[in-house]
């Protein structure tokens, strides 16, 4: 039941089509229109609002203006404006293609107009004419090479003659053929045209009209205004002072329709979420959440950060970063020295209870099994580096005092011998050790004495 009607414009080479219900009967309801396959050129308004679309649906008897983006650098084919009747557009399709400032100056296009306003005002209506405001000044530029020959302006208000021309200034001299309407009024609304030499063409309408936007009031502080006029085609803008931030549009436009193009913005103060640590290990030093302000963190003794140190409130009402954590420092268990042992503050042995933790603060002991001596530290504290206050000792061998034997004493006496070291025992008075030859008892390799001191026997034994 339904047809497609496509047209296809050579120039640009872009596709656009129509969709159709060809049941014509009376009793049906009257049908939609989409229109499709929009060039990105082209802006839509309908209802009063325009917006930029591929696509667009639109009810019976409703209609759309349609123009090219960039007014002057395109030109529009086709009609501005269509309607909808029973699912089928009127007018020709639209579309937008290049002139002069966008192809470099060819000769095969159609000539670019610019518009200039030394005084005054002017905006775009959707339809794509140029609103002009009564006694505004209005330059129109064509641009063209100057090489190429002159081209031609002309018009369609029979009001008044307009000086035409090639710019006066040396940047502009040799591309801006010019039309200037001086004090614009009413009756110079109309349709001016630039023709090449090779009869391309290219247009704008002006319609010069008195539309004024409602008196724009008193911006509210802290908003800090700046307003041109209410008049068509004069803005205003805002900013907000420091630690406030702008809710709305910073640059609003006397519209042709006698609108603003939005609502004056509001300034809202800047403020971040507060912060509440949920970790109560996690300390709060400084916590300012204006605009700006920092928040500061640290956590309890014998934890680390982990994240930001500082973070600072931003425009957008976040912080900078994330609220870090605090983990708990733990030292590595330490290594067992060779023939030692490892021995918590309570004196039980580790290596039984591998599963436990060692906090900033704790301590380990070492020892050295019998026959050797421990070199180094005894004990060790696990510091807020999660290292190790000192390094584990090493368990050398040695051999231990003998003991003095009875009535004697050990010569030298020390705690623990090394290996190769010998002993000698002198006996108290009336006491002699035995007179044959006896080893004297050296310390082994093995922290074993070779044999055990001499006995002191009394005089009378011997
Ligand atoms: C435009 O044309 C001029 C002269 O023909 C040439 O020198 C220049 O490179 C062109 N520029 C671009 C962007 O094509
Ligand atoms: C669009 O604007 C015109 C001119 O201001 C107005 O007359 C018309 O009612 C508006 N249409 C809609 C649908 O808002
Ligand atoms: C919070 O920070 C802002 C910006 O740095 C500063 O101007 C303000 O004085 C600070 N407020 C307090 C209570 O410290
Ligand atoms: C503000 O927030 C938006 C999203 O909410 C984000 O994309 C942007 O990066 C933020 N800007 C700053 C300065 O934080
Ligand atoms: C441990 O931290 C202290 C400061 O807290 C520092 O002076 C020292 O160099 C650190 N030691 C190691 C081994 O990282």
């Amino acid at each position: 039941m339904f047809g497609v009607l496509c047209f296809v414009l050579v120039l640009t080479s872009t596709g656009f089509c129509y969709s159709k219900d060809r049941s014509e009967s009376t009793s049906q309801p009257q049908l939609g229109c989409k229109l499709e396959g929009l060039q990105p050129l082209l802006i839509v308004t309908y209802k009063n609002l325009t917006t930029s679309v591929r696509e667009i649906t639109v009810p019976h008897g409703e209609k759309v203006t349609v123009r090219c983006r960039e007014i002057g650098k395109y030109k529009i084919f086709g009609d501005t404006v269509l309607k909808c009747r029973n699912a089928v557009w009127s007018g020709k399709p639209p579309s937008c293609i290049a002139t002069t400032a966008i192809s470099n100056y060819t000769e095969d296009v159609p000539p670019t107009i610019l518009f200039g306003l030394p005084a005054g005002s002017a905006t775009f209506e959707p339809s794509g004419s140029l609103a002009v405001f009564p006694g505004s000044i209005l330059h129109l530029e064509c641009l063209f090479a100057r090489r190429l020959g002159n081209p031609e302006w002309t018009w369609t208000s029979n009001f008044r003659q307009y000086l035409t021309g090639w710019a006066i200034s040396q940047i502009e001299r040799d591309w801006k053929y010019r039309l200037s309407i001086y004090y614009a009024k009413t009756q110079d609304s109309g349709i001016y045209t630039c023709t090449t030499p090779r009869g391309l063409t290219n247009s704008i309408k002006v319609h010069v009209v008195d539309v004024h936007c409602p008196q724009l009031k008193k911006p509210e502080p802290p908003l800090i205004a700046k307003i041109e006029g209410p008049r068509l085609g004069e803005a205003a803008t805002f900013e907000c002072p420091h630690g406030y931030r702008l809710e709305g549009a910073s640059s609003i436009t006397c519209q042709y329709n006698g609108k603003w193009s939005a609502n004056m913005p509001r300034c809202e103060a800047i403020i971040c979420p507060p912060i509440q640590p949920m970790n109560p290990k996690l300390l709060l030093l400084e916590h300012n959440n204006t605009y700006s302000g920092r928040a500061i963190f640290a956590c309890m003794w014998g934890h680390k950060l982990i994240g930001p140190k500082k973070i600072k409130c931003t425009r957008n009402n976040t912080w900078s970063g994330p609220v870090p954590k605090c983990l708990e420092i733990t030292c590595p268990t330490p290594e067992t020295p060779i023939n030692g042992e490892l021995m918590d503050n309570q004196q039980q042995q580790w290596s039984r209870r591998k599963d436990q933790t060692h906090r900033v603060g704790s301590l380990v002991r070492f020892s050295c099994l019998t026959g050797h001596q421990l070199v180094g530290p005894a004990s060790a504290i696990c510091t807020e580096n999660g290292t190790w206050s000192h390094q584990p000792p090493i368990c050398d061998v040695r051999c231990p005092y003998p003991g003095d034997p009875i009535h004697g004493r050990i010569a030298p006496l020390k705690f623990w011998y090394k290996s190769g070291d010998t002993i000698q025992v002198s006996c108290s008075p009336g006491y002699v050790t035995p007179l044959e030859p006896v080893r004297k008892p050296t310390c082994q390799e093995n922290g074993q004495w070779s044999d055990p001191p001499p006995p002191c026997r009394s005089y009378r034994d011997v």
